[in-house]
């Protein structure tokens, strides 16, 4: 695997289970956990914040270029990066499903990937780190000696992701949050740019039967069994 560096990409749809998987991997392998779709939410957090409709190109770009995203580790027993934007930090309100629907719009901007990407690659330029979103092993870290797309069946999606949100005190419709979840698949699916999909190298795993620890051991065996040569 020469030519490969010491970086796990983990993609997938939302509340495939991402967010506890690669914090636990990233752990066990002593990486650095870095949660990409954080990135996109810190960007429709300021565009809400300061009114600025997604769509408004020099408003967005005006945005980008004062923007600093800061992940820090997640607090003890908790799966979500701490996120600083502009050295504030901001709290659950980061993970509501309205913020992930309007990420995943702001998500779709040509600019704003540019601008992330860019962002995300120097974060892990040094290696080992646990990169998980919708296009780190496709456009962001191609070069990963080790890349997984994890999936779930969406029903099982909306139900993991309904108990994480009542777990931070949010009211959830799960009903409602099935039908948005699909529909962010759809839209993260469908977009031009590094669109929502397994890279051709991935390991795909289906996680609708299985536990946390046994996507995490499925995933340590296959690193294992791969050796990165650097
Ligand atoms: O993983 P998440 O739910 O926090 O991501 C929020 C949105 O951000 C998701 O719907 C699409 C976008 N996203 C992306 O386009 N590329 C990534 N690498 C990560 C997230």
């Amino acid at each position: 695997m020469s030519g490969r560096k010491p970086i796990v990409t983990i993609d997938g749809p939302s509340g495939g289970g991402k967010s506890t998987v690669s914090r636990l991997l990233a752990a066990k392998l002593q990486f650095t956990y870095l949660d990409t779709g954080a990135m996109y939410r810190a960007v429709a957090y300021q565009c809400r914040e300061q009114g600025i409709d997604p769509d408004d190109n020099a408003r967005v770009t005006n945005l980008l270029s004062m923007l600093r995203i800061t992940l820090l580790p997640p607090d003890p027993g908790e799966d979500d990066v701490r996120v600083l934007i502009n050295d504030r930090e901001v709290g659950t309100s980061l993970r509501t499903p309205e913020m992930g629907m309007l990420a995943s719009r702001v998500s779709a901007m040509p600019l704003v990937r540019a601008s992330l990407t860019g962002m995300q690659q120097e974060m892990g330029a040094a290696g080992y780190i646990v990169a998980e979103g919708r296009d780190t092993g496709t456009v962001v870290f191609p070069q990963a000696a080790w890349k997984f797309f994890l999936d779930a069946s969406p029903e099982v999606r909306a139900h993991r992701r309904a108990a994480q949100l009542r777990s931070k005190g949010m009211e959830v419709d799960e009903q409602a949050l099935l039908q948005q979840i699909v529909q962010r698949d759809k839209e993260d699916s469908e977009r031009s740019i590094a669109p929502l999909m397994a890279a051709a190298d991935a390991h795909i795993i289906d996680s609708t039967g299985l536990d946390v620890a046994e996507v995490v051991n499925l995933m340590l065996r296959i690193i294992q069994e791969n050796p990165c040569s650097t």
